[in-house]
């Protein structure tokens, strides 16, 4: 199950750039999975990836 680690998180925005189907900015600011299935694994592996300060885990 996705999921971001809000100690992690510093807000950046890049997850909810590259899979809004699957991030959005939470009401404290910081991203959070509200879809996991909303885009597909291969989207959700580069979201992973591309956030840099790795709060995003599987
Ligand atoms: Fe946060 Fe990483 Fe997304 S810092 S906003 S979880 S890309």
């Amino acid at each position: 199950m996705l999921n971001v680690d809000k100690e992690k998180c510093i807000a950046c925005g890049t997850c909810t750039a590259l899979c809004p189907q699957i991030f959005k900015m939470g009401e404290d600011g910081e991203a959070e999975v509200y879809n996991a299935e909303g885009d597909t694994a291969e989207q959700a592996q580069m979201c992973i990836d591309s956030c840099p300060v790795q709060a995003i885990s599987k």
